[in-house]
């Protein structure tokens, strides 16, 4: 079992970052207070904090990013929810000792220098759950 705190963020996909954040920024009013390029990923964020959570806005750098089948095949949306962990290493290791199907075999670096790992969503009712660890909670 993970032991979720809080919910980090909601992600959303969109093909363009300007014209997410002029939706997010003008339409709703939530302004944007980080914007991050993942370059091995292929993907570029804005986070944009919301009562106690976030808005995580996610765009493609490139064709081959890992976005840009989900892009394909629904041309953007709720991507997932991203919930905060004390330490995604050992929850990973509990999950995967449970059989819980994550993405892959350990956590890596996430935006904001957070670990992150994902349950997959055929093993989570469908959605796509990141379990990410903020840098000062390992240190
Ligand atoms: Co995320």
């Amino acid at each position: 079992m993970a032991q979720v705190r809080a919910l980090d963020h909601i992600a959303i996909v969109t093909p363009d970052l300007e014209e997410g954040l002029a939706f997010y920024e003008k339409t709703l009013g939530i302004q944007c207070s980080h914007i991050e390029e993942l370059a091995d990923r292929g993907i570029k964020v804005a986070f944009l904090p919301i009562g106690d959570t976030r808005i995580e806005l996610i765009a493609p750098l490139h064709d081959k990013s890992e976005v840009s089948g989900f892009l394909q095949k629904r041309g953007g949306g709720l991507h997932h929810l991203a919930f905060r962990v004390d330490d995604v290493d050992a929850d990973v290791e509990a999950l995967k000792g449970e059989g819980v199907r994550l993405t892959s075999e350990a956590a890596a670096p996430g935006a904001h220098d957070c670990r992150v790992a994902f349950i997959h969503p055929k093993a989570s009712l469908g959605t796509l759950i990141e379990l990410s660890t903020p840098p000062s909670a390992t240190e």
